[in-house]
């Protein structure tokens, strides 16, 4: 039986991965940080079927340690401050997790075991100011972020233990990927949440940044088959993930909107508050390297996959009213 370890596990793409390995027979183990109270909420449903253990991106020690406990096979390195806003907010704290995280996880590999399969979970965000259109694993990086800068680190680093140590380490360039799981505070989610409430009743207004920003959004739960599928070829190599369509933020609150008989202009407000110091204008992904050495293509449109959200939101919603205690916003 295959082993695999997930760091960040309790996060998005690290419940689906789990679920995804679980049915394809692996043996599944997660890296958890010690909090006051746990936030397990995301793997909830396979917690009888996952091992979790203790460790933090900060600390090698206990990286290592789990490494020598659960001798995976595959190792996920999903764990990151991943919430590009946070990133001028603590930089520093950001290149520590997200960047040189990496290289931690990286060494323990080397030390415990070089065999093992490593999978870098990078970001379309190091294209930042694009330098072309669509992006592909040759388009050079411009980040526009701490959070970007680290993930071009992360990515480097990774391409590097596969250069100097024979290491088989793939780095998978994702693109924007959300699902009825994504954090409230990504707009895709925050736009699907406020969707919800304000035709419950419980809101009136939705408070946005940039309605003019692009991204090519796709479904988490097709990302986490690419990632594995990076780990299964002969040969070790990087791959951009995206649908190679592209959608701005006012094309996504129209689609949310549209959706539960609502006019999106009558809710929407700008917050100067909530735009970026140096924005992504635009980014668009051309998986055809994954589609024909991996055989990946995603399965979710644009628009089913908003449609999923809503409706995740809708329940969960109706739920939290039904118990008696839904979020102030
Ligand atoms: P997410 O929901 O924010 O999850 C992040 C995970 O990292 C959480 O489990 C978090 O644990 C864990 N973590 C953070 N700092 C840690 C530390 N110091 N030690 C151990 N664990 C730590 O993110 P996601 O959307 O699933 O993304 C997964 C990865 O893919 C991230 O690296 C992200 O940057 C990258 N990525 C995401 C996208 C996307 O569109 N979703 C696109 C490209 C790349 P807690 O639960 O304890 O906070
Ligand atoms: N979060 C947020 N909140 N974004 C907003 C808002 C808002 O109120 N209004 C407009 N936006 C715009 C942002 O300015 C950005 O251009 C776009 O919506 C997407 O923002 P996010 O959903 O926060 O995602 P992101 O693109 O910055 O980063 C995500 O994707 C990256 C891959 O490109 C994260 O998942 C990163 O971890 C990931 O690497």
């Amino acid at each position: 039986m295959k082993r695999a370890l997930i760091t960040g596990i309790t996060g998005q793409d690290g419940s689906y991965l789990a679920e995804w390995l679980l049915q394809q027979g692996y043996e599944v183990h997660g890296v958890v940080r010690r909090a006051s109270t746990e936030n397990f909420e995301r793997i909830q449903h396979i917690r009888d079927r996952i091992t979790l253990h203790q460790a933090d991106l900060l600390d090698q020690l206990s990286l290592i340690s789990v490494l020598q406990k659960v001798r995976p096979h595959e190792v996920y390195n999903l764990a990151a401050m991943s919430f590009v806003p946070t990133s001028w907010v603590q930089p520093v704290l950001t290149a520590e997790f997200t960047a040189l995280g990496v290289t931690r996880m990286l060494e323990a590999v080397r030390l415990v075991d070089p065999s093992i399969r490593f999978y870098q979970a990078s970001s379309s965000e190091m294209f930042g100011k694009v330098k072309e259109c669509p992006q592909d694993e040759n388009t050079p990086f411009h980040p526009r972020s701490p959070y970007g800068v680290a993930k071009v680190y992360g990515h480097w680093i990774t391409v590097n233990y596969r250069e100097s140590y024979g290491m088989f380490c793939c780095s998978g360039i994702l693109f924007n990927h959300e699902s009825p799981r994504r954090g409230k505070e990504f707009v895709t989610r925050k736009v699907t949440y406020a969707a919800a409430r304000i035709k419950l009743g419980l809101q009136d207004k939705l408070k946005l940044g940039n309605l003019d920003a692009r991204r090519d959004w796709g479904y988490a739960g097709d990302y986490v088959r690419a990632m594995w599928l990076m780990l299964q070829q002969d040969q070790p190599d990087d791959y951009v993930i995206a649908t190679g369509e592209m959608h701005s933020v006012r094309e996504l609150v129209e689609v949310a909107f549209d959706y539960v008989g609502l006019d999106w202009e009558k809710y929407v407000e700008i917050d100067p508050a909530l735009l970026r110091p140096a924005e992504v204008d635009l980014l668009c992904g051309n998986a055809a390297k994954a589609k024909r050495v991996l055989g990946w293509e995603p399965q979710v449109s644009f628009t089913e996959l908003i449609h999923m959200m809503v409706d995740a939101d809708l329940k969960r919603v109706q739920k939290e009213i039904a118990a008696g205690r839904s979020d102030d916003c």
